[in-house]
């Protein structure tokens, strides 16, 4: 595609036929909204189906997980938020897989070299140890979640608390990305992987996901209420994750997962 650094109409039109092989996947771009994860509430309350996906240029107020804020800077980094209603067909559990995955694919299909990515637990991703993309998912009752996915590509200054922790692909050298050409290559892999989800194919989004995660295989300590609890780590997806010594956790048990050093 065409290098475009602002959302243009042009850019629009690409978008829309990257998504016609998805039927009733739409996209959206509002030049600036408080949050993409409000402004597509809004959408749902009015009726909007899902495969709905809203992006924006400015977001004034975007939220992180766990109350905390989720900073960016106008027009230089990926906001946007997608409807969908897993209903029956996949677990509403393989959502918190399914989001990083599709930005790892397309990070990597954009040229990110792998060996710099990875997805840290459980949906965030991390270029050369410093996190530049983040999910947030909100269910909304009768089976609706509101997927957001946020991500630094061009922006070069961070709140002082951040720095140090967070980074952008400017930062880290990644120069040839700007956030309408990621937006448009996520938006054709999450609506792929979707589509593949609700076939009941599965198998090959964990197994990329795991390949971005990268820690199978090695002893991990798995951060839970009740403390650390160290293992080999040999599976994780929507069932839970199982350490080599027979111990299965639930997604929602582990806080975060860390490598335990020389193992
Ligand atoms: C996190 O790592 O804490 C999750 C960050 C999610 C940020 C995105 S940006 C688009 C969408 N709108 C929001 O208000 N938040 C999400």
């Amino acid at each position: 595609m065409t290098s475009f650094s602002k959302m243009t109409p042009e850019c629009l039109v690409q978008i829309k036929g990257a998504l016609r092989p998805f039927p009733g996947w739409r996209h959206w771009h509002l030049d600036r909204v408080v949050s993409t994860q409000d402004s597509l509430r809004e959408a749902l309350r009015q009726g909007e189906r899902e495969h709905l996906a809203l992006s924006a240029g400015v977001q004034t107020h975007g939220r992180g997980r766990h109350g905390r804020t989720w900073d960016q800077e106008p027009e230089k980094d990926l906001a946007l938020s997608i409807l969908l209603k897993p209903k029956g067909r996949y677990p509403p559990l393989l959502l918190p897989f399914l989001l990083p995955t599709a930005l790892f694919t397309a990070l990597r299909t954009l040229g990110v070299p792998q060996g710099l990515l990875r997805i840290k637990w459980p949906n965030d991703l991390f270029l050369r140890e410093k996190k530049i993309a983040g999910v947030l998912i909100e269910g909304e009752g009768s089976g609706a979640f509101l997927c957001g996915v946020g991500c630094n590509v061009e922006r070069t200054k961070f709140p002082t608390e951040l720095e140090g922790i967070a980074s952008s692909l400017r930062l880290e050298g990644i120069d040839r990305i700007q956030y309408p050409e990621l937006l448009l290559v996520f938006l054709m892999k999450i609506a792929g992987m979707v589509q593949e989800a609700e076939k009941g194919q599965w198998t090959k989004i964990l197994r990329t996901y795991q390949e971005g995660f990268a820690w199978i295989g090695e002893e991990v300590v798995l951060a839970t209420k009740g403390g650390g609890i160290q293992g080999r780590l040999i599976r994780l997806g929507p069932k839970g994750l199982q350490l080599s010594n027979g111990l299965r956790l639930d997604v929602g048990e582990v806080f975060g997962i860390r490598k335990v050093k020389g193992s």
